[in-house]
């Protein structure tokens, strides 16, 4: 199917793959997204498909989705399905992303796009010439866009130091049990897929690409075949260099992803803890007034504040997620190329690989990023 048979359908019949944490948040998106943007096309929430049948009724009844189904297969077949949204754990991303582009779907897919590299350039490879879109949905963080305003405006001018960490402290409860999340067969990876990966993404969105790195990582939970922590030092195509790191051990942070960046005019600092506020420092201003302000970047004039509410009134997680399909929907009718799509999530593959490497053999290595447009 083609771009603007796409959009000019005007109704886009949706199935979702998964019906845990992310169905609940790509449900919201779904229901909300017409309504804070004007997209042009509808947004039919036609099929949602998970394992469980009986917690599917409960879901498709609280977030008015049409039809259930405990069969994915069948479901990226159907030709009244227009998009195929994944949402479920990560050994799935390939399989279900690659029948649904073979299919002719649009596809979105969470992140990490994939287990591996190997099996995202596989994945791109089977939706070129597709609309395709990656849930990084931190980019849509209005305080996150601003950042990348700002850098894209010069205001903190050459970049020395980018600097990012993605904190949450679930590895230290010992009572939790294992999920999904901590096999390395389901998962590829433990906090390297999971957190870095949308620490990886910021950073390429707002410093560029990375051209190198080093890292080590470590499992705490005996019995673990993932890494619990990856902690990378990486250089940047344009002459900075950073940290990157995340762990699922950083007691006392709930869901901290931070990243602060250093430059010859200035710095920027971002908390999702934190989400609707940016700090920015002019170090042009006077030695005797300089001082990092604390921006609440709810408008006026910052991005998305004309689609959510008043200046000042602030918004939450759900808001990123509504803020990306709605952006994602308004490209199908533009024809404007959308970002993260599934080049996008391979390049964060490729920094990925290139830290496990990296860990492994304790030495630096280059990330190849060659053949992604
Ligand atoms: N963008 C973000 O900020 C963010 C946050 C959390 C998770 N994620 C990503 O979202 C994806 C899902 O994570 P989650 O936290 O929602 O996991 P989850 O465990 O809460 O939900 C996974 C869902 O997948 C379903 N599922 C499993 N096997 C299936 C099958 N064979 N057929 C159909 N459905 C199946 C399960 O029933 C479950 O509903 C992962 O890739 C994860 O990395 C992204």
């Amino acid at each position: 199917m083609n771009r603007e048979r796409q959009a000019a359908g005007r109704t886009l019949n949706v199935a979702l793959i998964g019906q845990g944490f992310m169905g609940r948040a790509h449900s919201n998106a779904y229901l909300q997204a017409g309504r804070f943007f004007d997209l042009g096309a509808q947004l039919r929430r036609k099929v949602i498909c998970g394992r469980d049948a009986a917690r599917l009724e409960d879901m498709a009844a609280r977030w008015e989705w049409e039809e259930i189904s405990t069969d994915w297969r069948a479901v990226v077949e159907r030709p009244d399905i227009d998009i195929v949204d994944v949402a479920a754990p990560n050994a799935l991303h390939a399989p279900i992303a690659i029948a649904a582009a073979g299919a002719g779907k649009i596809v979105l897919c969470e992140k990490p796009l994939a287990m591996s590299a190997e099996e995202g350039a596989r994945m791109v490879e089977a939706a070129k010439g597709l609309p395709t879109m990656v849930w990084f949905n931190y980019r849509r963080v209005p305080a996150v866009a601003f950042a990348r305003r700002l850098i894209e405006e010069g205001r903190i001018g050459r970049v020395f130091h980018y600097r990012a960490a993605y904190l949450q402290q679930s590895g230290n409860d010992p009572t939790r049990p294992p999920t999904w999340k901590t096999e390395k067969a389901q998962a590829g990876s433990g906090v390297l897929g999971d957190l870095l990966s949308h620490v990886v993404d910021l950073a390429l969105y707002l410093n560029g690409a990375i051209t190198e790195t080093q890292a080590l990582q470590k499992t705490f939970r005996e019995g673990r075949d993932v890494d619990d922590a990856t902690l990378a030092l990486v250089r940047f195509a344009n002459g900075s260099v950073g940290t990157l790191e995340a762990s699922r051990f950083g007691v006392g942070c709930r869901n901290r992803n931070t990243f602060e960046i250093h430059g010859e005019r200035g710095m920027i600092r971002f908390n999702l803890e934190d989400l609707n506020r940016l700090e920015f420092l002019d170090s042009s201003e006077p030695g005797n007034v300089q001082g990092a302000r604390s921006v609440l970047v709810t408008g006026p004039d910052h991005p998305y504040a004309g689609n959510f509410w008043k200046p000042g009134h602030i918004i939450g997680y759900e808001h990123t997620f509504v803020a990306a399909l709605a952006d994602f929907v308004q490209s199908l009718e533009t024809g404007v190329a959308f970002h993260p799509d599934f080049e996008d999530g391979q390049r964060v593959q490729l920094v990925l690989a290139a830290m496990e490497k990296a860990a492994g053999s304790g030495r630096c290595v280059r990330v190849d990023a060659a053949g992604l447009g």
